[in-house]
């Protein structure tokens, strides 16, 4: 193995929106590197459909969305931020439609030209700013078309960051980064670092979310340090194709669907969500994914069917296309036919705890996106708010490290921690490779029953003992050569670990987290859970 150095003033590991965004305002005359470990489109931001909540209409207002925000995130959702992300939410919408981002658009009666608006669960006016249902690839492709057009921007695809290199005043100075191509692993030295990392869902059996999204930015803050936060609320989206896997993810159905008339309805026809929830088939997703949870438990039953044939046939393929070829290629015209649908994971609101400038608690390293607890959402997500809020996190810590960043300043090589350089090897090897398989498969199915949807006592107890078992197993196979699927284990079994101590020290149900051994809220429980290393003391 041979080992190199880089120097760059901020090091952005991550090349979904929230990285993306950070680069396009980071000051002009820096060395900036992204390091992505997929090609740069790759990441939960490509296959977002619904779009960005924005309160751009006239009968809107950010306080409106701001009340919305307020009431879906059960009592944890901050005040403070859900003002600034709300107040910034048009602005930013117009900005990207500047950098020429093609969001749908109609025109109205008057000739005006405005954007079309789509119609999300829990939100009480349309806001969902969209490109017909694929707004996350739109976005995507544009910002990576700004950020190369910059010019003073360096882009490492096939690059996985591993750790982050801590001082002994305990700032970021960046990350240990390994080329999946050669093997080699990179020493790059920033004044700055961003965790831009996204989501965990693949943690779960089932999940919308691609390869990609194994909780590493969560688990290499975890390890260096960093508070951590609200683990336990992972969001479930209630409509995702039952029987058929794209890969390592399940394809979504938008929630944008039932915004525009599609109902959910049991295999034998009854429009069950009324009994649920007065916003029936719109109610916000915690409760849209629990009564299906209920309704296929109760009825023994796969799926429930998402019908869709009250829309006009010409307007569900126009305004979705994406969904409409998709359903086709396996076998479903949705203008004809119900959608089989269960819920998958989804979303996590915790992550690594910021503050309104995006700042860890490391110094010098920020975060921004899925992987940050910003506590916008508190404890359940108000659908389309995360990209708006990668959007605000990202800009911010920009702001904020283009203030601070002093160029004389050097870093005190010296003073690095990091411990042992591990060896790496490209791939893991047969043997090595079915063990691992089976540790992910037994990971994945013991998350899905025991940290998922609906949750108990018991299960979070079983699932930490599985778990540190896991770990042990894992063990094995370092501090020697260790592959990539190795890595993503164990960020994944960090990840999951930090879900089940965060579940078990909330026992109430609130939002997104469901015990049903303690089935309401308790005003005692009304604040985040926030963790560390320093208290819960694992390292895997
Ligand atoms: P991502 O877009 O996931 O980007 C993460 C990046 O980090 C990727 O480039 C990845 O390769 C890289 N990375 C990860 N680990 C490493 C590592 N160790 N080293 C180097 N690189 C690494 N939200 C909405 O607001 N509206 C929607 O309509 C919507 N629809 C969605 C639909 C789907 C199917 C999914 C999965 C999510 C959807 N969401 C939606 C959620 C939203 O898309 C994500 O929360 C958001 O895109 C996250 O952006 P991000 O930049 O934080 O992370
Ligand atoms: C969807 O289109 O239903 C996803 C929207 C989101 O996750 O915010």
């Amino acid at each position: 193995m041979k080992d190199s150095a880089t120097l760059v003033d901020y090091l952005v590991i991550g090349s979904g929106i929230a990285g993306l965004w950070f680069a396009w305002k980071a000051d002009r005359n820096k060395r900036i590197l992204i390091v992505t470990k997929k090609d740069s489109p790759e990441s939960n931001t490509n296959y977002a459909q619904g779009g960005i909540a924005a309160a751009v209409a006239e009968n809107d207002a950010p306080r409106l969305h701001y009340q919305d925000t307020v009431r879906v995130g059960s009592g944890l959702a901050h005040p403070d931020v859900v003002t600034l992300v709300t107040a910034a939410g048009p602005r930013l919408v117009r900005e990207l439609w500047d950098l020429g981002i093609k969001f749908t658009t109609r025109r109205e009666t008057d000739g005006k030209v405005e954007f079309d608006l789509g119609q999300e669960g829990g939100h009480r006016r349309r806001r969902i700013v969209h490109a017909r249902d694929a707004t996350g690839f739109e976005i995507e492709q544009g910002l990576l078309k700004a950020v190369r057009a910059r010019g003073d921007v360096t882009i490492w695809e096939e690059h996985l960051a591993v750790d982050l290199l801590i001082d002994e005043e305990r700032k970021c100075c960046g990350a240990d980064v390994l080329d999946k191509s050669t093997g080699e692993l990179k020493r790059v030295y920033a004044r700055f670092c961003l965790l831009a990392t996204g989501g965990v869902g693949q943690v779960y059996r089932h999940t919308t979310n691609p390869a990609i999204a194994t909780g590493d930015g969560i688990a290499m803050a975890y390890r260096a340090g960093a508070r951590i936060a609200n683990m336990e609320f992972i969001q479930f989206h209630p409509t995702t194709l039952f029987g058929h896997r794209i890969n390592d993810r399940v394809f979504l159905i938008s929630e944008a669907i039932r915004g525009e008339g599609a109902v959910l309805k049991t295999i034998d026809g009854k429009d069950f969500m009324p009994a649920y929830h007065p916003d029936g088939s719109l109610a916000p997703r915690d409760v849209v994914a629990r009564a299906i949870a209920t309704e296929l438990a109760r009825r023994g039953e796969e799926f429930v069917l998402l019908d869709c044939t009250s829309i006009e046939p010409s307007k569900l393929r126009e305004r979705f296309p994406n969904i409409y070829k998709t359903c086709l290629s396996f076998g479903i015209d949705i203008t004809r036919q119900p959608i089989p649908v269960v819920p998958a994971a989804h979303y996590v609101c915790g992550g690594i705890v910021v503050n309104t400038w995006g700042e860890t608690s490391i110094k010098r390293l920020f975060a921004a996106g899925e992987c940050a607890c910003s506590r916008l959402h508190g404890a359940n997500r108000l659908a389309s708010n995360s990209l708006l809020e990668a959007l605000v996190f990202a800009e911010r810590a920009a702001m904020k490290a283009n203030e601070e960043i002093v160029e004389e300043e050097s870093i005190s090589f010296e003073r690095l921690g990091g411990g042992d350089r591990i060896s790496f090897i490209k791939e893991a090897g047969h043997d090595k490779q079915a063990v691992i398989d089976e540790l992910l498969n037994r990971l994945r199915n013991l998350m899905w029953y025991y940290a998922g949807i609906v949750r108990s006592d018991s299960g979070l107890r079983e699932a930490d003992v599985q778990l540190a078992r896991m770990a042990a197993e894992l063990e094995r196979f370092i501090p020697k050569n260790i592959s990539i699927p190795i890595l993503e284990l164990r960020n994944m079994i960090t990840v999951a670990k930090l879900i089940v101590a965060c579940a078990s020290r909330r026992p109430e149900s609130r939002g997104l987290h469901y015990n049903q051994d303690h089935p309401f809220p308790d005003e005692r429980f009304e604040r985040d859970t926030v963790v560390s290393k320093d208290d819960l003391g694992f390292v895997v």
